[in-house]
């Protein structure tokens, strides 16, 4: 997919700059035309002279070298995808307030195709609200931004903040060739996500027997997590509905309520359904419920054990088909077999929009894995199908495909 398409590769000063040498590489392999322009700093970590060979182009740096004045614009129009890996706590800053005080943040600025942004910085500085706001600003400018992965930082903490390896990010510019439409993919996307109010729910739902035993199912409530993180970094108003999980999220865009059964995610998803705009059902939500509960604890006798179960509400199609003009409801779906044709008829018996489909054959995908594949149908059968990458690129994927379908609402100025 790569064949024959112009990525432009902005490096700043990290460690993790000694990743672009592989990155390079790979990218020209897949038989893509790459140039580079990196910040002054990042030369300390990798060398333009090995750039330059890998990319088989000139590396850029300043705005005049050996006096020729490097044409910050052509560079921007040159592209069909600027991929800033990686990118420091500083060059975001400079990127979300426009202080251009050298040759990247001049090509960033004048750049028109989309940017995608991975960033690169310890654990701390990652996670600080400055940090997280300029990405947050970012995205609401439309660009991409491919999480930092969890692992050993060369600080030597552990932790949110590793650039996303090479070879993810080139899995993804692959799909984001392969999956987007032609005409829009060399082109800054506008994020419709900003300002919109998303439900999701994630997670299993328990179902008791008795006050001690109950009916679940083996969901780790990840997917949903990592989309609610998603959407809300997006600049959406978040209400993420889970089941029982061990997970946290500390996002300041996402409201959580905690549930267990399938009845409270229902009486929960029912109640603030009206204001929303967009609805994501990403929760393995059980589909039957004892009839009785014990109130006490079920001896064993020696006998078999009958528990009598009823079907739960279907809370998905409740939502879908009651949905209300303008709002846009995604479904998941987790196959055995028949996947395409059994996602498709999902699509319809619930009214659906789009439906995530991912099936239990392919490996790495499901429950309890830190990956998925997924193919992603809408409601006139266009259908994509990704690569297995990780959840949360997943999850971006997910919003890509949400933002490319949604309506772009107008915020309105708070005086
Ligand atoms: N779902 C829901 N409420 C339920 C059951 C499922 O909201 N009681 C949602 C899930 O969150 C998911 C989608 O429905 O988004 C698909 O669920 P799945 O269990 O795969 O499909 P079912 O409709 O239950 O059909 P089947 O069991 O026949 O596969």
């Amino acid at each position: 997919m790569l064949k024959g398409k112009k990525i432009l590769l902005g490096i700043t000063g990290s460690i993790a700059a000694y990743k672009s040498a592989v990155l390079i590489r790979l990218l020209v392999k897949e038989g893509a035309h790459v140039k580079v322009v990196m910040t002054e700093s990042a030369t300390q970590f990798a060398t333009a002279l090995s750039l330059s060979v890998l990319s088989k182009n000139p590396v850029n740096i300043d705005f005049a070298s050996d006096s020729n004045w490097n044409n910050h614009v052509k560079l921007g129009e040159w592209a069909d995808v600027f991929l800033i890996a990686p990118a420091t706590a500083n060059s975001l800053s400079k990127m979300a307030y426009g202080i251009c005080d050298n040759l990247f943040i001049a090509v960033y600025l004048s750049s028109r195709c989309p940017v995608i942004i991975a960033p690169a910085m310890d654990l701390d500085m990652y996670k600080h609200p400055t940090t997280v706001a300029n990405l947050a600003k970012l995205s609401s400018y439309g660009d991409v931004v491919i999480p930092a992965e969890k692992g050993e930082l060369a600080s030597g903490l552990e932790g949110e903040g590793r650039m996303a390896e090479p070879e993810s990010l080139v899995t993804f510019l692959n799909d984001h060739f392969k999956t987007k439409n032609k005409k829009t993919n060399t082109r800054r996307t506008k994020n419709k996500i900003l300002g919109k109010k998303a439900l999701i729910t994630a997670g299993p739902t328990y179902e008791a027997i008795d006050p001690v035993r109950f009916i679940g199912n083996h969901a780790s409530g990840r997917m949903g997590f990592v989309l609610a993180e998603e959407m809300a970094r997006r600049g959406a108003e978040v209400t993420l509905v889970t089941g029982p999980t061990n997970l946290q999220i500390d996002n300041p865009g996402v409201k959580r309520v905690d549930v267990v059964t399938a009845e409270d995610m229902y009486k929960k998803c029912v109640s603030v359904v009206k204001s929303m705009d967009l609805i994501i059902m990403s929760a393995a939500v059980a589909d039957f419920t004892p009839v009785d509960v014990a109130s006490q604890k079920v001896k064993k006798n020696g006998q078999h054990m009958m528990v009598k179960l009823k079907p739960t509400k279907d809370i998905l199609k409740e939502l879908g088909t009651k949905k209300s003009k303008g709002q846009f409801v995604v479904g998941f779906a987790l196959e055995t077999e028949n996947e395409i044709k059994n996602a498709k008829a999902k699509i319809k018996k619930k009214n659906l929009d789009l439906i995530v489909l991912n099936s239990l054959r392919d490996k790495g995908a499901g429950f309890k894995t830190d990956t998925n594949r997924v193919t992603i149908i809408d409601r006139g059968n266009k259908m994509n199908e990704y690569e297995l990458k990780s959840k949360e690129l997943v999850a971006v994927d997910i919003a890509n495909e949400i933002n490319e379908r949604i309506q772009y609402k107008r915020l309105k100025l708070s005086k």
